[in-house]
């Protein structure tokens, strides 16, 4: 099984980005743990991360082609992008929206996603494990 894990703008700074929010894993350990979560499981993943919206954008579409699952933490995205959202209509694959936050516990425009009426499945507030539950949902679910 082929899973993309793709992270939007800002995640690149996790670990020192608003601690109290987003937690002490930096980026770099959150992209390991996907990785050693991936290899138990035997899930061939690429764990990527953008500020660029048309770099994400041509993520989502190589997702589309390679009829890949996606884990995507759409970022600011998530509130903002009706590109991205129209990119993730066309997966083939299930797409699981991941936020290390609660969203819906902080600001209003946070509550608000473009992406979730074409996602699979949503998750908030996991904090970083959210990763790693994602990609046991799709062992234990996707082909
Ligand atoms: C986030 C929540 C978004 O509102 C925010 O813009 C982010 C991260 C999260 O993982 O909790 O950048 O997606």
């Amino acid at each position: 099984m082929q899973v993309l894990v793709l992270n939007g703008p800002n995640l690149g700074r996790l670990g020192s980005r608003e601690p109290a929010t987003y937690g002490t894993t930096t980026y770099p350990q959150l992209v390991e743990s996907c990785r050693a979560v991936a290899g138990e499981l035997e899930i061939d993943v690429d764990v990527r991360q953008t500020d660029a919206e048309h770099e994400m954008l041509s993520w989502v579409h190589e997702a589309a082609d390679n009829e890949a699952a996606v884990v995507l933490n759409p970022a600011a995205w998530t509130h903002t992008s009706v590109a991205l959202r129209d990119a993730c209509a066309m997966l083939r694959a299930p797409l699981i929206e991941v936020h290390i936050s609660n969203v819906h516990t902080r600001e209003a425009f946070r509550a608000h996603s473009y992406i979730s009426p074409v996602a699979t499945a949503v998750m908030a507030g996991f904090g970083t494990d959210g990763y790693a539950l994602a990609l046991r949902w799709l062992r234990a679910n996707w082909r």
